[in-house]
């Protein structure tokens, strides 16, 4: 049976590095890196005080061992930031590429030392600041705007059929029992019965679905969320892009928004994107904002958002109009809802 990461020894590591990387430091220590549920992330500790992050995607999920999960993720995380680190900007805010070993699934990456996401946020207790926001959005630009050679493709197929079951497909079906929403707020899963009893707006993310696979020559992200951001001694650093892929910009943009809407940054992240991005389908990023919120507030991936059932129930409502509609300003003047 195939050993993981997660139980390897000292030596084995040592003995990784010195035949992938010719790395003879000895490892001192080796722990969790931070908070992550697909993969085995570590952070290994060398006697000359150096440190790296390696990163191992199993052919299931890391945290929930029964659940299946693509296990070339790790080299499409690997080959986003091959592309994208082309332009200045990004590889400013992306850690180094070290090693890759393809056989084992197991990446080498630059330890940014220790960092905080932006999980935070959901709490509502801190609004996001507008240079961080700006940051955040710049970093979009730069990212969809870079050219992609004509000999790349990059489909990362496995990975989408994974997201869009568990965006487009499953928070819509009428039974389904997936989640116990009232243990997580009493009173939602009357609300989410709603959504899923909802015919039209199930057709409504059917026909978004199919733009999700849409092909293009632009790189993505693929899951653009304060998870995904963190910040270091050095700045704001963008990572896990494992969900990567050639496809519409307006999906990164929308679950940016989607995010923005769940921890009540709405406006300011808005006024970013009009301020900095440029050109985009604000139909097709309103559409991809609420299929993000619902799933988020109904279905399995859950965040700590602030725990009120009139906030979530409100941002149903208005997430199942814009999912219809395309009307980003429906998302305007939320009430704040402070835990
Ligand atoms: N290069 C890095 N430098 C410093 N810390 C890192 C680095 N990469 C990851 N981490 C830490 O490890 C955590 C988990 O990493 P990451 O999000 O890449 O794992 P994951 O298993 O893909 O997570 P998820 O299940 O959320 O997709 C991060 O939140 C961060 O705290
Ligand atoms: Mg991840």
């Amino acid at each position: 049976m195939t050993k993981f990461i997660n139980n390897w020894s000292s030596s084995d590591f040592e003995i990784h590095m010195r035949e992938l990387l010719g790395q003879t430091t000895k490892v001192e220590e080796f722990k969790i890196a931070g908070d992550g549920n697909m993969n085995f992330t570590y952070r290994l500790k060398f006697e000359d005080k150096n440190s790296v992050i390696i990163k191992q995607s199993p052919p299931y999920c890391a945290r929930f061992p029964d659940i299946p999960a693509p296990e070339d993720r790790i080299i499409s995380e690997f080959k986003y930031y091959e592309l994208a680190t082309k332009d200045e900007y990004l590889a400013k805010h992306s850690p180094e590429l070290l090693g890759l070993d393809k056989e084992q699934k197991i990446a080498y990456i630059s330890d940014l030392g220790t960092a905080t996401d932006f999980e935070y946020l959901y709490a509502q207790e801190e609004k996001v600041d507008k240079e961080t926001c700006h940051k955040l959005v710049r970093y979009l630009v730069s990212l969809h705007k870079l050219g992609m050679p004509t000999s790349k493709e990059f489909d990362n197929l496995d990975m989408r059929k994974l997201n869009h079951e568990y965006i487009f497909e499953l928070p819509f079906l009428a039974k389904d029992n997936a989640i116990d929403l009232d243990a997580v707020t009493p009173g939602l899963a009357s609300a989410a019965q709603d959504i899923k009893n909802d015919v039209v707006l199930r057709a409504a993310s059917i026909e978004l679905g199919e733009l999700y696979f849409q092909k293009t020559r632009t790189l993505i992200h693929g899951d653009y969320y304060p998870m995904s951001w963190i910040k270091t001694e050095k700045g704001l650093f963008i990572i896990d892009p494992e969900f990567a892929f050639f496809g519409l910009p307006e999906i990164d943009l929308g679950v940016f928004l989607a995010h923005m809407v769940l921890s009540n940054n709405f406006e300011v992240a808005l006024n970013a994107v009009k301020e900095i991005y440029g050109p985009c389908d604000f139909q097709l990023v309103a559409k991809f904002c609420a299929v993000e919120v619902i799933r988020r507030i109904t279905y399995v991936s859950q965040l700590p958002l602030v725990n009120n059932l009139a906030f979530k129930k409100d941002l149903l409502t208005r997430s199942s109009i814009t999912l219809k509609t395309g009307e980003i300003e429906n998302y305007e003047n939320i009430d704040h809802h402070a835990s």
